[in-house]
């Protein structure tokens, strides 16, 4: 499962002058199990404010945020996160950083090595697994890092603009590769990305969180990967 419902959720922080700075104002959506979900909006408009607040990393002020019926209220396992920048651990080699999140779970050290190489497989680097991320490129750092979330196996990955940094030839290959992953997976993903070409070409359905009201938009896609039954969600 993986179906997420955002209920009324409102974020602001305190300036330095004591004012508000209203980030998030009765935020209203859902998204469904096995969603592609892409999230459009311009810097500063409140996407990593959403996301950290989906992964539990922060409080809202108001509203709810509810995964498979059970609310939100702190780090969730359910809940994989690949951000904005690279975050492997440099003194860890490739397979001891997928295999970082099963540790602290307490899990055998043969069954997390078992599940780190299949996800390693998956992000096809099986070959690098004894370098460290200094010695490996920005996209093979980023599947490097969507191995390590999804090796949690959670039921909703996020993804904070986790190509951003890329050269447009291996953004277009990660986005390729992502697309199969989720296919084998069957995860609910939220993507956030400034692009629209990119947004177009991952998602189920785009939001678009604007900069001045936080207002959400919804647009239907059909999307020719996806699968039909996804896109008459939309068109029915
Ligand atoms: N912890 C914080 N304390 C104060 N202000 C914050 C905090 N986190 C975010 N903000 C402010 O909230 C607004 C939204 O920030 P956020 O990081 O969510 O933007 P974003 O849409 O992810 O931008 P980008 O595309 O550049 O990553 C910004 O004005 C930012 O300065
Ligand atoms: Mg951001």
């Amino acid at each position: 499962m993986g179906n997420l419902e955002i209920r009324d959720l409102n974020q602001s922080f305190t300036r330095d002058d004591g004012t508000q700075l209203v980030v998030l104002d009765h935020l209203n959506f859902d998204v469904r199990d096995k969603e592609f979900v892409c999230i459009l909006g311009s810097s500063g408009c409140g996407k990593t404010t959403l996301l950290r607040l989906i992964a539990g990393l922060d409080e809202a002020r108001a509203g709810s945020i509810v995964l498979d019926g059970e609310e939100i209220q702190g780090p969730n396992p359910k809940v994989g996160f690949v951000f904005q920048e690279y975050s492997l651990f440099p003194w860890r080699n490739v397979i001891d950083n997928i295999a970082f999140g099963l540790e602290m779970k307490g899990i055998t050290k043969e069954e997390r090595y078992r599940s780190a190489e299949h996800y390693l497989g998956l992000v096809n680097l099986s070959q690098f697994k004894t370098s460290y991320p200094s010695e490996l490129s920005g996209g093979m750092r980023q599947r490097i890092a969507v191995a390590r979330a999804l090796a949690l196996e959670p039921v909703l990955l996020l993804m904070d603009e986790p190509f951003g940094a890329l050269d447009a030839q291996t953004r277009n290959m990660l986005q390729k590769e992502l697309l199969d992953i989720w296919d084998k997976t069957k995860k609910t993903i939220i993507f956030i990305t400034h692009s629209v070409d990119e947004a177009v070409f991952l998602a189920d359905r785009i939001i678009v969180l604007t900069p001045t009201k936080q207002c959400f938009l919804l647009i239907g896609l059909l999307c020719s990967h996806h699968d039909q039954a996804a896109s008459a969600r939309f068109f029915p």
